[in-house]
């Protein structure tokens, strides 16, 4: 472990994280897999220790604990179970935008019930079948009414669409082009009108559930619209920079977990008249695993604390995702080696690490996507820091 040095504040986040994992996630974690569904119950308990608003305000219910708490508390539960974490991770980046950009009233209202888990988790609906990588193209239109606004449209890709008690739904509200015509707005996910389709049928994170949305005449009142109208692509911009600390601990989190448990294996297992942990074949598998678990924690770290400062992080926490969850996926693929044939088989763990990091470089921006972000970064500070 490098030598990072936690706060008071951190360190007793991220152990109540890990006990929480433990006690909660560990026992529900392969079942969950097996067997699908979607976890309320775990939900509801990470709610009760404020697990759904680790960087909210105390006053809407948050615990207030910075973007650092955050990554290393999501670091501790995605070791345990990916699928219970990343609905965790997106309550709370729509918990944090609705902070950021939306009305007292609209934090009072929706952030609290987000924090308590009395929606269960929230939703962020931006996603459509022709508008993935590129969000400026989504055909979802919004139009005005006497009390408010109309949304018709189809999302795609929405985690937790089954149980989110609320979405941010993004919707075309002028003839603009691309970008600027967009606005982001509140729905609750009981709204006369919205549809929620069936869960995919995934690779992995199975108790995650992904799923469509219709909204046909969604009525939505004034109060509905968050942050100012047009204003919704910059809204998403921002809300996906902090998402992406989120996808970034993630990935760091399931990485550990299948380096401990094969380097836990390694230890345990005999072949040729010793441990596998004493031959170098072995070794350097969990060498390379370590060396880059350290390289991509700091990463993350480092992007949640610019974020804590209030600097620009938009670099660096795309340079976190996109290096947690390519080099996370090779840290599981290692583990899986070092098991050898127990690894591929579903009664050990690490099968299923290396099949819920695969969707880590996918979901909030692909790892091209990421590339483009730091590449305009780089492009932009020419000249400067580099
Ligand atoms: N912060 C603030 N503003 C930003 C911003 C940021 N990080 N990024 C862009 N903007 C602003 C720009 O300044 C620009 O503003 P002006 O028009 O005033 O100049 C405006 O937004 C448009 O920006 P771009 O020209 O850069 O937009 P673009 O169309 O070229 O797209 C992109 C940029 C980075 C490729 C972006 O489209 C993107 O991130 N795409 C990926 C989308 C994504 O991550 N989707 C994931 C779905 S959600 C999900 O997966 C959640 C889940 O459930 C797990």
């Amino acid at each position: 472990m490098f030598e990072f040095q936690p706060s008071e504040t951190q360190e007793m986040m991220r152990e109540g994280a890990r006990q929480y994992a433990d006690r909660i996630l560990a026992p529900r974690a392969t079942a969950l897999d097996h067997e699908g569904g979607f976890p309320e119950d775990s939900l509801r308990q990470a709610a009760d220790l404020g697990l759904l608003g680790i960087n909210v305000p105390e006053a809407y219910g948050g615990v207030e604990a910075g973007a650092v708490s955050y990554a290393l508390s999501v670091m501790e539960l995605a070791r345990t179970c990916a699928a219970t974490t990343v609905a965790m991770t997106v309550s709370n980046m729509v918990a944090e935008v609705i902070c950021a950009f939306g009305t007292e009233a609209q934090r009072e209202s929706h952030v609290t019930r987000l924090c308590s888990g009395e929606y269960v988790v929230g939703g962020f609906a931006l996603s459509e079948a022709g508008a993935g990588s590129d969000p400026s193209r989504m055909l979802t239109k919004a139009t005005r009414t006497d009390k408010g606004w109309s949304i018709t449209g189809n999302k795609l890709w929405i985690t937790s669409g089954t149980h989110a008690g609320l979405f941010i739904v993004w919707a075309r509200t002028s003839d603009a082009p691309g970008a600027r015509g967009l606005s982001a707005f509140l729905v609750p996910g009981d709204a006369p009108g919205l549809v929620r389709g069936k869960p995919e049928e995934k690779m992995g994170q199975h108790g995650s559930t992904t799923t469509a949305l219709e909204l046909h005449e969604v009525e939505v009142g004034e109060d509905g619209l968050l942050g100012e109208e047009g204003e919704g692509f910059r809204i998403a911009m921002m809300a996906l920079d902090g998402g992406r600390i989120g996808i970034a601990s993630l990935a760091s989190g399931v990485a550990r977990g299948a380096h401990e448990f094969a380097l836990d294996y390694a230890q345990e297992r005999t072949q040729f008249g010793a441990p596998i942990m004493t031959y170098q074949a072995i070794q350097w598998m969990l060498a390379d695993n370590a060396t880059e678990l350290d390289a991509m924690e700091l990463m993350t770290l480092n992007a949640a604390w610019l974020k804590d400062q209030g600097k620009p992080f938009t670099r660096e926490a795309s340079m976190a995702k996109l290096f947690a969850s390519e080099r996370g996926f090779d840290i599981c693929d290692r583990s899986l080696q070092v098991l050898g044939g127990y690894g591929y088989t579903r009664e050990y763990p690490v099968e299923r690490a290396l099949r819920d990091i695969r969707v880590t470089s996918i979901y909030e921006g692909t790892s091209q996507i990421q590339r483009i972000v730091i590449s305009r970064d780089i492009a932009r500070r020419f000249g400067g820091r580099s």
